[in-house]
């Protein structure tokens, strides 16, 4: 059996070398450079091994493509393209309608459509089923199911295979036979009774990280306000068994997921009527946190930044990834440069970003931590300026939030 994934990101290039030791892959891209490094054998993708990939691409289980000739009789489609925040921060569908464009106008055959991309309810009934038959040049008809992806990149312990997936087809058959396709890799399916429930489910699970974690950052400035330790303090208050659930302040969220999906959820309360008012407020609490943080900073360091030597330590969105998407570290800097600092940042396992490289970890007067991966030494951190903030809780020595 043949599978196309349509995007070759985080999402697409997992499920492809999970579904590789199954189906025949073609990884369909439309970025052609990511096509190319792919067939060479070389993942772009933490959590996914090149020596995996070479292993696919050597059985004739892989191929990278980006051309829609290699996927016109393929039987299992897998959507997995960006769905962002438009300028406007209204959902942006215009991946979604470019993958379905190129499976209409390439898929001759019948297959199953499987949506992973993280939408609004009613995406697959209303726009993805719609758009596929729009621009289908033959009558065939396609079986069109959802199963939102719940990957986290960069994580050891919960993969394909031992994730729980939600799955709901468009009909029963769909239904059937995306249970059938995803059991060859993953041990607990779960099917829920439409595409509109999974893709709201989806929704709620970011949404829910995104309140709680709203609410840790604003617990954080209150305990700060009353002078005690937010870290002792939640700590404390996770000692209850039940009921509670620890998250931990930041200088704000980062990555495709936390601060994009609550606004798709929403963008259609809004639409439908609901209100979001507690989505909404969220955001803006967790946006808020960078400027919260350079407050603190600047309060510290009698109340000016101007010409100071800033060195922001880690701009990946979280550690051990070099994702930037959305990062809480661009926020911080901008706030910084527009108090007159000046500004650098070290982060080696992103190394570039922005046009800018990866600076020393030493000779500022100020560190922010934004980030902290596993291999930078903490004791480095604490050396590289005379003042030292850390919105991770991880840097012991330096002051923090
Ligand atoms: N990254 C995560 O941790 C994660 C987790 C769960 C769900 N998701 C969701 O999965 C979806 C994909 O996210 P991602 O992180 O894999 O994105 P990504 O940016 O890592 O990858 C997307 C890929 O799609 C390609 N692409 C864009 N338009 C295309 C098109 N028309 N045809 C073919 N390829 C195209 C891009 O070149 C890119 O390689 C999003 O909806 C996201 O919200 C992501």
């Amino acid at each position: 059996m043949k599978v196309a994934i349509i995007g070759q990101g985080y999402v697409g290039l997992t499920i492809s070398v999970f579904a590789g030791q199954f189906f025949e892959v073609f990884g369909f891209d439309n970025n052609r450079s990511i096509v190319r490094q792919l067939n060479s054998g070389i993942s772009h993708i933490e959590g996914v091994e090149s020596s995996v990939l070479q292993k696919r691409i050597k059985d004739g289980r892989y191929k990278a493509t980006a051309s829609g000739s290699d996927i016109t009789d393929v039987d299992f489609v897998v959507i997995a393209v960006p769905t962002p925040l438009s300028k406007g921060r209204q959902p942006d569908l215009t991946y979604i309608d470019a993958a379905c464009r190129t499976i209409g106008e390439n898929v001759k055959k019948s297959v199953l459509v499987i949506n992973e991309s993280t939408s609004f309810p009613g995406t697959l009934r209303n726009y993805i089923k719609p758009a596929i038959e729009k621009y289908s040049k033959s009558s065939v008809e396609h079986l069109y199911a959802i199963s939102p992806e719940r990957v986290d990149p960069g994580r050891g312990d919960y993969n394909q295979k031992n994730t729980p997936r939600l799955y709901a087809g468009l009909t029963a058959e769909a239904s059937e036979k995306t249970r059938d396709f995803y059991s060859k890799f993953c041990d607990n399916l779960i099917e829920v009774s439409s595409p509109e429930v999974a893709e709201a489910a989806k929704l709620f699970e970011n949404t829910f990280r995104q309140v709680n974690i709203a609410l840790v950052n604003e617990f954080a400035q209150i305990t700060n306000a009353l002078g005690i330790s937010v870290y002792e303090t939640l700590d404390a208050a996770n000692t209850k068994p039940y009921g509670f659930m620890k998250f931990t302040p930041s200088a704000g969220v980062g990555g495709h997921c936390i601060p994009v999906d609550p606004t798709y959820l929403a963008a259609v309360a809004e639409e439908h009527g609901a209100p979001a008012t507690f989505i909404r407020r969220a955001n803006d609490v967790n946006l808020e946190m960078s400027k919260y943080v350079v407050d603190r900073v600047q309060a510290d360091n009698g109340g000016l930044l101007q010409g100071k030597s800033v060195l922001i330590v880690g701009v990946a969105y979280k550690p051990n990834v070099a994702d930037v998407r959305e990062t809480a570290a661009e926020l911080v800097i901008n706030h910084l440069r527009e108090r007159g600092a000046v500004v650098s940042w070290h982060d080696d396992v992103v190394g570039t970003w922005l046009g800018e490289n990866s600076a020393p970890l030493s000779g500022a007067d100020i560190s922010i931590v934004v980030t902290k991966h596993d291999s930078v030494d903490e004791k480095a951190i604490v050396a590289s300026a005379p003042y030292v903030f850390d919105t991770t809780g991880k840097v012991a020595g330096a002051k923090g939030l």
